[in-house]
């Protein structure tokens, strides 16, 4: 079993499996949600909060999910299969598999319609629609954007079409590349509007807000919502990584790659915070205004730039990219699965995942205009199906991932299938058996109110 081949092929090297993990871990994650859910959870103390679970939590998960891919080669529910078969385990086990791929759907709902919004604003750029915004133009506009169902459903189709294109070439050949391009142009693009924050009035309170810690704001809501923007900005505790890493040759070193991952990702996220909250505060604008704050901002810096209508157009071009190698990385545990075990061919796995994800998506699409008045515990449809699958479902996966890799699997198959100095492995060991998984548990219970 052990060498047993993927029925997907492998990745080229080590460097093509990073950057495709990298391609799902930044995406609408770090640029679109964490600036916006940051405000709304008091900047600082969420950012110390958020980086300490990528930290204790992130980056041991990330090893054990991708190891276990690895170890069995398949999609998540036959991988879980696997291994517990091989560990003498219980088979109910194969239901955090499941659970990942509910999740999986969910989030691809959401994130399409959003992805959607941000190729909108490509347009927009590209017809020069930012040129002289000021704050108030640039709320208008977007508020006038996301009233409209039917242009919400038209881009959100666009979208999940693009996504469904792009699976059904196969992870290889459509990823490894886009991913390749869209990385340092990314990187660019958010050092350059690093760079026009700078000049704004904004600058100094911006970064005082995201960076002064200040622990009287850290309630349970923070600390939940952190933990759960964690795990979503890793693209973990679904499924993502095991079918990343049953693509990943034996000879790749699973420890430096989630690190090297989760420091990209989380660079991406502060430079998009740094970017976006001096533009807010200069502009009177408010951290808390939620899910448009990254549209209501940076048209305002490329509206008054030099160079701001190639900038913005490049910019949302590239926003799109990255959502699209995050979208990639959320369909495919469930197409593989369609794919070995109910026999499909990969384009039939392809149109099904993706007409599931998009029937659900029109949720989403209306608690933005004729459904926003209905609030369920009070939260939108959007803000339910969001907090559901960030803040409970990714971090239960999550749980139950380093349960399994911490307490079910032999130590002799973790040893060898992440092949670390001893030193190292017991610091592994120990945050995966204990760390991350009491962190998990805790934070739920404290939630509840439990503790
Ligand atoms: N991490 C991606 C982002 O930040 C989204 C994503 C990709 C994801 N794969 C995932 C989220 C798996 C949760 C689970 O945009």
């Amino acid at each position: 079993m052990i060498d047993k081949q993927s029925l997907h092929g492998e990745w080229s090297s080590r460097f093509a499996f990073i950057l495709a993990a990298t391609g799902s871990a930044v995406g609408l994650g770090n640029i679109w949600k964490f600036p916006y859910i940051a405000g709304e959870n008091g900047g600082s103390a969420f950012v110390m909060v958020y980086v300490a679970c990528v930290v204790l939590m992130g980056i041991p998960i990330m090893m054990a999910e991708t190891m276990l891919g690895r170890r069995a080669k398949q999609n998540p529910v036959d991988t879980m299969r696997t291994l517990t078969q091989e560990a003498g385990a219980d088979s109910r086990w194969q239901y955090l598999a499941w659970m990942g791929m509910v999740a999986g759907f969910l989030i691809l709902s959401y994130y399409s319609v959003i992805a959607g919004w941000a190729s909108a604003y490509t347009l927009k750029a590209v017809m020069g629609d930012f040129f002289g915004s000021n704050a108030e133009k640039t709320e208008v506009m977007f508020n006038d954007f996301i009233s409209s169902p039917l242009r919400l459903i038209f881009w959100h189709s666009f979208f999940m079409l693009a996504t469904m294109v792009i699976v059904s070439k196969g992870v290889r050949n459509g990823l490894e590349k886009a991913v390749q391009m869209l990385m340092p142009v990314l990187f660019i693009m958010m050092f350059l509007l690093v760079g026009y924050a700078m000049t704004t009035s904004g600058y100094q309170q911006g970064l005082h807000f995201l960076f002064s810690p200040d622990f009287s704001k850290i309630t349970s809501k923070v600390v939940l919502t952190a933990m759960g923007q964690a795990f979503f900005s890793l693209g973990l505790g679904m499924g993502t990584m095991m079918i990343y890493g049953a693509y990943v040759p034996k000879n790749v070193s699973i420890g430096k790659s989630a690190i090297i991952v989760a420091g990209a990702d989380t660079i991406v996220a502060l430079l998009a915070g740094i970017a976006i909250f001096p533009i807010v505060f200069a502009n009177g604008l408010h951290p808390d205004s939620g899910p448009g704050l990254v549209f209501e901002t940076l048209p305002i810096a490329f509206g008054n730039m030099t160079g701001g209508w190639l900038f913005g157009v490049l910019f949302f071009l590239m926003l799109v990219v990255a959502a699209l190698t995050s979208s990639i990385a959320l369909i495919e545990p469930a197409v593989a699965w369609l794919i070995e075990s109910k026999d499909m061919t990969r384009d039939q796995a392809c149109v099904r995942a993706g007409l599931v994800a998009w029937a659900l998506g029109f949720v989403t699409v209306f608690s933005f205009n004729r459904w926003a008045d209905i609030h369920v515990f009070g939260h939108t449809l959007f803000e339910l199906i969001d907090g559901l699958t960030a803040n409970i479902m990714l971090p239960a996966g999550g749980l139950a991932i380093a349960i399994f890799a911490g307490w079910v699997m032999k130590q002799q198959h973790t040893v060898q299938e992440l092949a670390l100095p001893d030193s190292q492995y017991v610091i592994w060991k120990a945050l995966i058996s204990y760390v991350a998984p009491a962190g998990v548990f805790l934070i739920f219970l404290h939630v509840v109110g439990v503790l």
